[in-house]
């Protein structure tokens, strides 16, 4: 099987690090022009854009501030031309133990809630109006795991945050379909990033390998493939679908 995403532009954001940087690589490889969306880490951006031999551009947003969101899209369009695909994959896992002052806890809540959720509706809705326009256009929303299954106390909001992702993108795919939009949803389970990191400083890598079903942990490059395959087009049909990918830790 052959697959090329020659002709496709496509905005990853969150590419600066972690399982976006290993995405955009990917997909770059696989022949797509890509825009590389990143927050503060400019340099991450840069360093990744000079590795990459197809045309790629790097693009800050902070998703925090929903008037940076907003408006976003259209102006990526109005600068490289149309986009195919977008691949949502920035978000936060903020701690907020639940000993914590209310008032403290509720601001965690809301900027989790702002950047995981509420700035990937904001881009999903831009993204569609666009689509519309070309009657073709695809959508990949990383969630997680914890979406699905839950998390610790310490992290309901991530949780919650991810929970609310899946319906949006199924109401996406039932809803634009018939007008050339496809919406999937990707769930990892525990992943080697900078996110994982304060798990495995604080519990170790024995208590993360414990957890799944395989003898090594998940690498952003083991997400990447799924994503690049979704927006070949070669996988259209799985249109609302989520796709585990955690090792066999979780099964539903
Ligand atoms: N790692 C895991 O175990 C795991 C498991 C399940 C799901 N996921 C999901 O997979 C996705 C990627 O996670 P990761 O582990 O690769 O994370 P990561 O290494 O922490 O990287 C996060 C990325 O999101 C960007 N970002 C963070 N806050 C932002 C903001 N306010 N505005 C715009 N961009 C922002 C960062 O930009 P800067 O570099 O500029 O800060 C960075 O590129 C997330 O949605 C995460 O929830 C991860």
């Amino acid at each position: 099987m052959n697959i090329s995403l020659k002709n496709q532009r496509i905005l990853v954001t969150g590419a600066s690090r972690g399982i976006g940087r290993a995405i955009a690589r990917q997909l770059s490889e696989s022949g797509a022009e890509v825009i590389i969306h990143y927050n503060t880490n400019a340099a991450e951006a840069e360093k990744l854009l000079n590795e990459l031999e197809n045309p790629a551009y790097t693009e800050s947003c902070d998703l925090s501030d929903v008037n940076q969101v907003i408006g976003f899209i259209p102006k990526l369009v109005k600068k490289y031309g149309p986009i195919s695909a977008l691949i949502n994959n920035a978000g936060i896992a903020r701690s907020a133990s639940d000993t914590l002052p209310t008032k403290e806890w509720v601001m965690i809540w809301q900027e989790t809630l702002q950047v995981n959720t509420t700035a990937l509706a904001i881009l999903c809705k831009d993204f569609v109006e666009h689509a519309l326009i070309h009657q073709n256009g695809r959508i990949v929303n990383i969630s997680s795991r914890a979406g699905f299954r839950g998390d610790t106390t310490d992290y309901l909001a991530y949780a919650a945050s991810k929970g609310a992702i899946i319906s949006l993108t199924r109401s996406i795919a039932r809803h634009y379909g018939k007008q050339g939009i496809k919406a999937f949803l990707i769930a990892p389970g525990f992943t080697r990033t900078d996110m994982a990191e304060e798990i495995l400083s604080k519990y170790g890598e024995k208590f993360a390998l414990n957890d799944i079903a395989l003898n090594e942990l998940t690498k952003p490059e083991d997400i990447a493939p799924m994503v690049t395959l979704l927006c070949s087009g070669l996988a259209d049909h799985a249109t609302g679908a989520s796709i585990d990918i955690n090792a066999g830790s979780y099964v539903h």
